[in-house]
Protein backbone atom coordinates (compact mmCIF):
# COMPACT_ATOMS: atom_id res chain seq x y z
CA UNK A 1 0.00 0.00 0.00
CA UNK A 2 1.56 3.63 -0.76
CA UNK A 3 1.09 6.26 1.14
CA UNK A 4 0.01 9.20 -0.75
CA UNK A 5 0.09 12.34 0.57
CA UNK A 6 -2.51 15.10 -0.66
CA UNK A 7 -1.81 18.57 0.10
CA UNK A 8 -4.68 21.43 0.18
CA UNK A 9 -5.41 24.76 1.40
CA UNK A 10 -2.45 27.23 1.59
CA UNK A 11 -2.04 30.58 2.01
CA UNK A 12 -3.57 31.94 -1.01
CA UNK A 13 -6.87 33.74 -2.37
CA UNK A 14 -7.30 30.06 -3.41
CA UNK A 15 -7.43 28.43 0.23
CA UNK A 16 -11.32 27.49 -0.64
CA UNK A 17 -11.19 26.13 -3.99
CA UNK A 18 -8.17 23.77 -2.99
CA UNK A 19 -10.01 22.37 -0.01
CA UNK A 20 -12.40 21.10 -2.62
CA UNK A 21 -9.99 20.31 -5.15
CA UNK A 22 -8.27 18.18 -2.38
CA UNK A 23 -11.25 16.54 -0.90
CA UNK A 24 -12.32 15.20 -4.01
CA UNK A 25 -9.42 13.79 -5.11
CA UNK A 26 -8.99 11.99 -1.96
CA UNK A 27 -12.93 10.46 -2.26
CA UNK A 28 -11.80 9.16 -5.78
CA UNK A 29 -8.38 7.54 -4.77
CA UNK A 30 -8.38 4.13 -4.67
CA UNK A 31 -8.33 2.85 -1.01
CA UNK A 32 -6.98 -0.65 -2.23
CA UNK A 33 -4.14 1.06 -3.59
CA UNK A 34 -3.52 4.38 -1.46
CA UNK A 35 -3.17 5.02 1.92
CA UNK A 36 -4.08 8.70 2.22
CA UNK A 37 -2.52 11.02 4.09
CA UNK A 38 -4.52 14.18 4.08
CA UNK A 39 -2.57 17.36 4.51
CA UNK A 40 -4.11 20.73 5.40
CA UNK A 41 -2.83 23.99 4.90
CA UNK A 42 -4.30 26.34 7.37
CA UNK A 43 -4.83 29.84 5.58
CA UNK A 44 -2.40 31.33 8.53
CA UNK A 45 0.03 28.55 7.48
CA UNK A 46 -0.18 26.27 9.67
CA UNK A 47 0.24 22.60 8.05
CA UNK A 48 -2.38 19.73 9.53
CA UNK A 49 -2.76 15.85 9.07
CA UNK A 50 -5.85 13.66 10.90
CA UNK A 51 -8.95 11.73 9.91
CA UNK A 52 -11.25 14.42 10.97
CA UNK A 53 -9.95 16.55 7.55
CA UNK A 54 -11.87 14.62 5.61
CA UNK A 55 -15.15 15.68 6.88
CA UNK A 56 -15.52 18.78 4.63
CA UNK A 57 -18.10 20.60 7.60
CA UNK A 58 -15.10 21.39 9.95
CA UNK A 59 -13.75 24.05 7.45
CA UNK A 60 -16.55 26.34 8.02
CA UNK A 61 -15.24 26.56 11.92
CA UNK A 62 -11.66 25.06 11.88
CA UNK A 63 -10.56 26.47 15.31
CA UNK A 64 -13.13 24.22 17.10
CA UNK A 65 -11.66 21.55 15.41
CA UNK A 66 -8.04 21.58 14.98
CA UNK A 67 -7.05 19.98 18.75
CA UNK A 68 -7.86 16.84 17.39
CA UNK A 69 -5.58 17.58 14.40
CA UNK A 70 -1.73 16.79 14.66
CA UNK A 71 0.46 19.63 13.35
CA UNK A 72 3.34 18.20 10.82
CA UNK A 73 6.04 19.85 8.53
CA UNK A 74 7.79 18.38 5.27
CA UNK A 75 11.52 19.26 6.31
CA UNK A 76 14.16 19.27 3.40
CA UNK A 77 16.35 16.96 5.47
CA UNK A 78 13.30 13.99 6.04
CA UNK A 79 11.72 12.50 3.65
CA UNK A 80 8.44 12.18 4.61
CA UNK A 81 6.33 14.19 6.56
CA UNK A 82 6.78 15.08 10.32
CA UNK A 83 4.52 15.03 13.45
CA UNK A 84 5.07 17.49 15.27
CA UNK A 85 4.25 16.01 19.17
CA UNK A 86 3.00 18.21 21.62
CA UNK A 87 4.86 18.06 24.89
CA UNK A 88 8.69 18.95 25.97
CA UNK A 89 9.56 15.46 26.01
CA UNK A 90 7.85 13.63 23.44
CA UNK A 91 9.30 12.88 19.58
CA UNK A 92 8.52 13.87 16.52
CA UNK A 93 7.67 10.86 14.36
CA UNK A 94 7.57 10.63 10.81
CA UNK A 95 5.40 9.65 8.12
CA UNK A 96 6.89 8.41 5.31
CA UNK A 97 5.59 9.68 2.40
CA UNK A 98 5.35 7.64 -0.91
CA UNK A 99 4.21 10.14 -3.05
CA UNK A 100 2.85 14.08 -2.93
CA UNK A 101 -0.29 15.61 -4.79
CA UNK A 102 -0.04 19.03 -4.21
CA UNK A 103 -3.64 20.24 -4.88
CA UNK A 104 -3.29 23.25 -4.51
CA UNK A 105 -4.29 26.58 -6.59
CA UNK A 106 -2.83 30.11 -6.76
CA UNK A 107 0.34 30.89 -4.80
CA UNK A 108 2.22 29.65 -2.31
CA UNK A 109 1.01 26.06 -4.01
CA UNK A 110 0.79 25.95 -7.21
CA UNK A 111 3.52 28.43 -8.27
CA UNK A 112 6.70 26.50 -7.51
CA UNK A 113 7.11 27.33 -4.24
CA UNK A 114 5.40 24.24 -2.47
CA UNK A 115 7.14 22.26 -5.40
CA UNK A 116 10.53 23.82 -4.13
CA UNK A 117 10.12 21.91 -0.79
CA UNK A 118 8.88 18.98 -2.23
CA UNK A 119 11.97 18.76 -4.62
CA UNK A 120 14.35 19.53 -1.11
CA UNK A 121 12.76 16.78 0.72
CA UNK A 122 13.35 14.31 -2.30
CA UNK A 123 9.64 13.17 -2.02
CA UNK A 124 8.15 12.37 -5.95
CA UNK A 125 4.74 14.53 -6.50
CA UNK A 126 2.57 14.60 -9.29
CA UNK A 127 3.11 18.63 -10.58
CA UNK A 128 4.89 20.18 -12.86
CA UNK A 129 8.24 21.09 -11.26
CA UNK A 130 9.55 24.47 -9.84
CA UNK A 131 10.43 26.71 -13.42
CA UNK A 132 7.12 25.26 -15.00
CA UNK A 133 4.45 26.42 -12.05
CA UNK A 134 6.34 29.54 -11.62
CA UNK A 135 6.31 30.31 -15.30
CA UNK A 136 2.60 29.14 -15.53
CA UNK A 137 1.64 31.22 -12.54
CA UNK A 138 2.89 34.59 -13.74
CA UNK A 139 0.76 36.14 -16.60
CA UNK A 140 3.82 38.02 -18.01
CA UNK A 141 7.08 35.59 -18.17
CA UNK A 142 4.10 32.80 -19.48
CA UNK A 143 3.27 34.88 -22.12
CA UNK A 144 6.46 35.71 -22.96
CA UNK A 145 7.66 31.89 -23.22
CA UNK A 146 4.53 31.42 -25.21
CA UNK A 147 5.44 33.78 -27.85
CA UNK A 148 9.17 32.55 -28.01
CA UNK A 149 6.83 29.25 -28.99
CA UNK A 150 5.23 31.06 -31.36
CA UNK A 151 1.80 30.41 -29.53
CA UNK A 152 -0.89 32.55 -30.87
CA UNK A 153 -1.19 35.15 -27.75
CA UNK A 154 -3.17 38.02 -27.68
CA UNK A 155 -1.32 41.48 -28.13
CA UNK A 156 -0.65 42.92 -24.13
CA UNK A 157 2.02 45.45 -22.74
CA UNK A 158 3.10 45.25 -19.36
CA UNK A 159 4.78 47.78 -16.26
CA UNK A 160 5.43 47.15 -12.76
CA UNK A 161 3.73 49.09 -9.52
CA UNK A 162 7.09 50.96 -8.98
CA UNK A 163 7.40 52.47 -12.96
CA UNK A 164 3.63 53.46 -12.76
CA UNK A 165 3.98 55.44 -9.33
CA UNK A 166 7.52 56.72 -10.85
CA UNK A 167 5.70 58.52 -13.91
CA UNK A 168 1.86 57.55 -14.49
CA UNK A 169 1.59 59.76 -17.82
CA UNK A 170 4.02 57.75 -19.55
CA UNK A 171 2.57 54.23 -18.86
CA UNK A 172 -1.26 55.43 -19.95
CA UNK A 173 0.84 56.41 -23.08
CA UNK A 174 2.68 53.70 -23.67
CA UNK A 175 -0.34 51.69 -23.09
CA UNK A 176 -2.55 53.50 -25.16
CA UNK A 177 0.34 53.29 -28.09
CA UNK A 178 0.21 49.56 -28.25
CA UNK A 179 -3.08 48.63 -27.33
CA UNK A 180 -6.63 49.66 -28.18
CA UNK A 181 -9.60 50.16 -25.53
CA UNK A 182 -11.31 48.06 -24.64
CA UNK A 183 -8.61 46.46 -22.57
CA UNK A 184 -8.23 43.79 -19.80
CA UNK A 185 -6.32 44.53 -16.95
CA UNK A 186 -4.23 41.92 -14.97
CA UNK A 187 -2.37 40.98 -11.61
CA UNK A 188 0.21 39.16 -13.10
CA UNK A 189 0.29 37.13 -10.23
CA UNK A 190 -2.97 35.93 -9.01
CA UNK A 191 -5.61 33.74 -10.21
CA UNK A 192 -9.19 33.11 -10.06
CA UNK A 193 -10.41 36.36 -11.69
CA UNK A 194 -9.11 38.17 -8.42
CA UNK A 195 -7.81 41.76 -9.43
CA UNK A 196 -9.05 41.36 -12.76
CA UNK A 197 -10.98 44.65 -14.56
CA UNK A 198 -12.07 45.61 -18.06
CA UNK A 199 -11.18 49.41 -19.09
CA UNK A 200 -13.13 50.97 -21.53
CA UNK A 201 -11.09 54.56 -21.48
CA UNK A 202 -8.52 55.66 -20.16
CA UNK A 203 -10.75 56.64 -16.74
CA UNK A 204 -11.94 52.99 -16.17
CA UNK A 205 -7.71 52.26 -17.47
CA UNK A 206 -6.72 54.37 -14.45
CA UNK A 207 -8.79 53.31 -11.97
CA UNK A 208 -8.28 49.56 -12.54
CA UNK A 209 -4.30 50.13 -11.98
CA UNK A 210 -5.19 52.22 -9.16
CA UNK A 211 -7.31 49.01 -7.83
CA UNK A 212 -4.78 45.75 -8.54
CA UNK A 213 -3.48 43.17 -6.58
CA UNK A 214 0.23 42.73 -7.94
CA UNK A 215 3.36 44.53 -7.97
CA UNK A 216 3.65 43.62 -11.71
CA UNK A 217 0.42 44.38 -14.18
CA UNK A 218 -0.27 43.17 -17.53
CA UNK A 219 -2.86 45.24 -19.91
CA UNK A 220 -4.21 42.95 -22.79
CA UNK A 221 -6.58 43.90 -25.76
CA UNK A 222 -10.05 42.66 -25.14
CA UNK A 223 -11.62 40.19 -27.32
CA UNK A 224 -15.17 41.40 -27.39
CA UNK A 225 -16.48 39.10 -29.18
CA UNK A 226 -15.84 35.85 -27.21
CA UNK A 227 -16.09 32.43 -26.79
CA UNK A 228 -13.89 30.44 -24.05
CA UNK A 229 -12.44 27.14 -24.61
CA UNK A 230 -10.47 25.13 -22.12
CA UNK A 231 -8.83 21.40 -22.89
CA UNK A 232 -6.77 19.25 -20.37
CA UNK A 233 -3.18 18.03 -21.06
CA UNK A 234 -1.82 15.38 -19.08
CA UNK A 235 1.73 13.16 -18.83
CA UNK A 236 5.04 13.76 -18.15
CA UNK A 237 7.84 14.65 -21.07
CA UNK A 238 7.16 13.84 -24.83
CA UNK A 239 4.47 11.77 -23.53
CA UNK A 240 1.37 14.45 -23.22
CA UNK A 241 -1.91 13.68 -24.05
CA UNK A 242 -4.88 16.30 -24.66
CA UNK A 243 -8.67 15.57 -23.21
CA UNK A 244 -11.80 16.44 -24.89
CA UNK A 245 -12.48 20.44 -25.17
CA UNK A 246 -14.61 22.24 -22.84
CA UNK A 247 -16.76 25.77 -23.17
CA UNK A 248 -17.55 27.22 -19.67
CA UNK A 249 -20.68 28.88 -20.65
CA UNK A 250 -20.94 33.19 -19.45
CA UNK A 251 -23.49 34.90 -17.50
CA UNK A 252 -21.20 38.03 -16.46
CA UNK A 253 -18.97 40.30 -18.83
CA UNK A 254 -16.27 37.86 -17.97
CA UNK A 255 -15.98 34.70 -16.02
CA UNK A 256 -15.58 35.86 -11.85
CA UNK A 257 -14.25 33.86 -9.46
CA UNK A 258 -17.94 33.61 -8.20
CA UNK A 259 -18.72 32.45 -11.71
CA UNK A 260 -15.71 30.16 -11.72
CA UNK A 261 -16.38 28.02 -8.18
CA UNK A 262 -19.42 29.00 -6.77
CA UNK A 263 -22.69 28.96 -9.02
CA UNK A 264 -23.13 25.12 -8.71
CA UNK A 265 -26.25 25.37 -7.98
CA UNK A 266 -28.32 25.70 -4.30
CA UNK A 267 -25.92 24.41 -1.43
CA UNK A 268 -22.46 24.57 -3.21
CA UNK A 269 -21.06 26.87 -1.44
CA UNK A 270 -21.74 24.56 1.92
CA UNK A 271 -21.00 21.61 0.29
CA UNK A 272 -17.00 21.83 0.22
CA UNK A 273 -16.00 18.33 -1.11
CA UNK A 274 -19.05 16.84 -2.43
CA UNK A 275 -19.28 15.53 -6.12
CA UNK A 276 -21.61 18.36 -6.66
CA UNK A 277 -19.06 20.59 -6.22
CA UNK A 278 -16.23 22.59 -7.33
CA UNK A 279 -15.07 23.57 -10.96
CA UNK A 280 -17.00 20.37 -12.67
CA UNK A 281 -20.17 22.17 -11.28
CA UNK A 282 -19.95 25.49 -13.34
CA UNK A 283 -21.81 25.56 -16.53
CA UNK A 284 -20.14 24.39 -19.52
CA UNK A 285 -20.52 22.47 -22.69
CA UNK A 286 -18.25 19.19 -22.76
CA UNK A 287 -17.34 18.55 -25.23
CA UNK A 288 -16.97 21.91 -26.73
CA UNK A 289 -18.78 22.25 -29.91
CA UNK A 290 -15.87 23.00 -32.32
CA UNK A 291 -15.30 22.68 -36.10
CA UNK A 292 -13.05 19.41 -36.49
CA UNK A 293 -9.75 21.58 -37.82
CA UNK A 294 -10.58 23.91 -34.80
CA UNK A 295 -10.54 21.55 -31.92
CA UNK A 296 -7.13 19.86 -33.40
CA UNK A 297 -5.51 22.95 -33.46
CA UNK A 298 -6.85 23.36 -30.16
CA UNK A 299 -5.52 19.76 -28.62
CA UNK A 300 -2.19 20.16 -30.66
CA UNK A 301 -1.38 23.61 -28.79
CA UNK A 302 -2.46 21.84 -25.61
CA UNK A 303 0.35 19.49 -25.73
CA UNK A 304 2.69 22.11 -27.13
CA UNK A 305 1.86 24.34 -24.06
CA UNK A 306 2.85 21.22 -21.81
CA UNK A 307 5.52 20.57 -23.32
CA UNK A 308 7.00 24.50 -23.61
CA UNK A 309 6.95 24.38 -19.63
CA UNK A 310 7.97 21.26 -19.19
CA UNK A 311 5.17 20.42 -17.54
CA UNK A 312 4.51 17.22 -15.49
CA UNK A 313 0.50 15.75 -14.51
CA UNK A 314 -2.45 17.25 -15.14
CA UNK A 315 -2.87 21.09 -16.63
CA UNK A 316 -5.72 22.81 -18.04
CA UNK A 317 -4.78 24.95 -20.78
CA UNK A 318 -7.48 28.43 -21.64
CA UNK A 319 -8.03 29.56 -24.84
CA UNK A 320 -10.05 32.61 -26.19
CA UNK A 321 -11.64 32.79 -29.71
CA UNK A 322 -12.16 35.80 -31.07
CA UNK A 323 -15.70 34.85 -32.67
CA UNK A 324 -15.25 38.17 -35.11
CA UNK A 325 -12.10 36.28 -37.15
CA UNK A 326 -12.31 32.72 -35.54
CA UNK A 327 -8.58 33.24 -34.20
CA UNK A 328 -7.61 31.04 -31.14
CA UNK A 329 -5.44 32.56 -28.71
CA UNK A 330 -3.46 31.03 -26.05
CA UNK A 331 -4.83 32.68 -22.94
CA UNK A 332 -3.26 31.23 -19.73
CA UNK A 333 -2.02 27.72 -18.42
CA UNK A 334 -3.27 26.66 -15.05
CA UNK A 335 -0.51 24.02 -13.76
CA UNK A 336 -2.57 22.63 -10.83
CA UNK A 337 -6.22 22.20 -12.72
CA UNK A 338 -9.30 23.08 -10.69
CA UNK A 339 -10.84 19.77 -9.68
CA UNK A 340 -7.65 18.45 -11.58
CA UNK A 341 -10.12 18.64 -14.61
CA UNK A 342 -10.85 15.24 -14.41
CA UNK A 343 -14.71 15.81 -15.86
CA UNK A 344 -12.87 16.35 -19.00
CA UNK A 345 -10.44 12.95 -18.68
CA UNK A 346 -13.93 11.29 -17.35
CA UNK A 347 -15.27 12.25 -20.60
CA UNK A 348 -12.27 11.59 -21.97
CA UNK A 349 -12.03 7.64 -21.32
CA UNK A 350 -9.95 8.12 -18.00
CA UNK A 351 -12.10 7.64 -14.46
CA UNK A 352 -10.92 10.01 -11.81
CA UNK A 353 -9.68 7.36 -9.73
CA UNK A 354 -7.50 5.63 -13.02
CA UNK A 355 -6.48 9.89 -13.69
CA UNK A 356 -4.94 9.44 -9.87
CA UNK A 357 -3.11 6.33 -10.89
CA UNK A 358 -1.90 8.45 -13.54
CA UNK A 359 -0.51 11.14 -11.75
CA UNK A 360 0.86 8.74 -9.22
CA UNK A 361 2.92 7.01 -11.66
CA UNK A 362 4.17 10.26 -13.88
CA UNK A 363 5.75 11.74 -9.40
CA UNK A 364 7.26 8.01 -9.37
CA UNK A 365 8.84 8.33 -13.22
CA UNK A 366 10.21 11.80 -12.06
CA UNK A 367 11.41 11.10 -9.07
CA UNK A 368 13.38 8.05 -11.31
CA UNK A 369 14.91 10.41 -13.60
CA UNK A 370 15.77 12.65 -10.87
CA UNK A 371 17.36 10.14 -8.96
CA UNK A 372 19.59 9.72 -12.43
CA UNK A 373 21.11 13.23 -12.44
CA UNK A 374 24.47 13.58 -10.47
CA UNK A 375 24.26 16.18 -7.86
CA UNK A 376 27.67 15.61 -6.29
CA UNK A 377 31.11 16.81 -7.62
CA UNK A 378 33.94 16.27 -5.68
CA UNK A 379 36.42 19.12 -5.46
CA UNK A 380 39.38 20.09 -3.78
CA UNK A 381 37.80 23.71 -2.51
CA UNK A 382 37.91 22.45 1.13
CA UNK A 383 40.65 20.47 1.11
CA UNK A 384 42.70 23.70 -0.08
CA UNK A 385 41.40 26.35 2.03
CA UNK A 386 42.50 23.87 5.14
CA UNK A 387 45.78 24.26 3.70
CA UNK A 388 45.54 27.66 3.73
CA UNK A 389 44.66 28.76 0.44
CA UNK A 390 43.07 32.02 -0.22
CA UNK A 391 39.38 31.92 -0.03
CA UNK A 392 37.76 33.21 -3.41
CA UNK A 393 40.68 32.93 -5.26
CA UNK A 394 40.21 30.83 -8.35
N1 LIG B 1 -8.17 39.73 -23.35
C1 LIG B 1 -9.38 39.34 -22.95
N2 LIG B 1 -10.47 39.60 -23.69
C2 LIG B 1 -11.70 39.22 -23.28
N3 LIG B 1 -11.95 38.57 -22.12
C3 LIG B 1 -10.89 38.28 -21.32
C4 LIG B 1 -9.55 38.65 -21.71
N4 LIG B 1 -8.71 38.24 -20.73
C5 LIG B 1 -9.48 37.66 -19.79
N5 LIG B 1 -10.78 37.68 -20.13
C6 LIG B 1 -11.88 37.14 -19.32
O1 LIG B 1 -11.49 37.17 -17.95
C7 LIG B 1 -11.42 35.86 -17.41
C8 LIG B 1 -10.25 35.72 -16.46
O2 LIG B 1 -9.04 36.02 -17.08
P1 LIG B 1 -7.78 35.06 -17.03
O3 LIG B 1 -6.70 35.66 -17.83
O4 LIG B 1 -8.20 33.70 -17.41
O5 LIG B 1 -7.34 35.13 -15.51
P2 LIG B 1 -7.40 34.09 -14.28
O6 LIG B 1 -5.98 33.71 -14.05
O7 LIG B 1 -7.93 34.89 -13.16
O8 LIG B 1 -8.26 32.94 -14.69
C9 LIG B 1 -11.30 34.96 -18.63
O9 LIG B 1 -11.78 33.67 -18.34
C10 LIG B 1 -12.15 35.70 -19.66
O10 LIG B 1 -13.54 35.47 -19.42
MG1 LIG C 1 -8.42 31.92 -16.41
Amino acid sequence: MKKLGVIFGGVSCEHDVSIITGLQLIENANKAKYEVIPIYIHSDGEWYTGEELLNANIYKDFEAHQNHLKKVAILPSQKGLMVLEKGLFSKNTVIDLDVVIPAMHGMNGEDGTLQGLLELANIPYSSSGVLGSSVGMDKILMKKVFEAHKFPVLPYTYFTRAEWEEDRDEIITRIENELPYPMFVKPSNLGSSIGISKAKNREGLVHAIAVNYDARIIVEKSVENIREINCSGLGYENDVQASVCEEPVHWEEFLTFEDKYMHGGKGSKGAKGSKQSGMENMSRKIPAELEEQQEKKIRDLTCQVFKSLNSKGVVRVDYIIDKDTNEVYVNEINTIPGSFAFYLWEVSGITYPELIDKLVDIAEKAMHDKNKNNYSFKSDVIGNIAKGQKMGVK
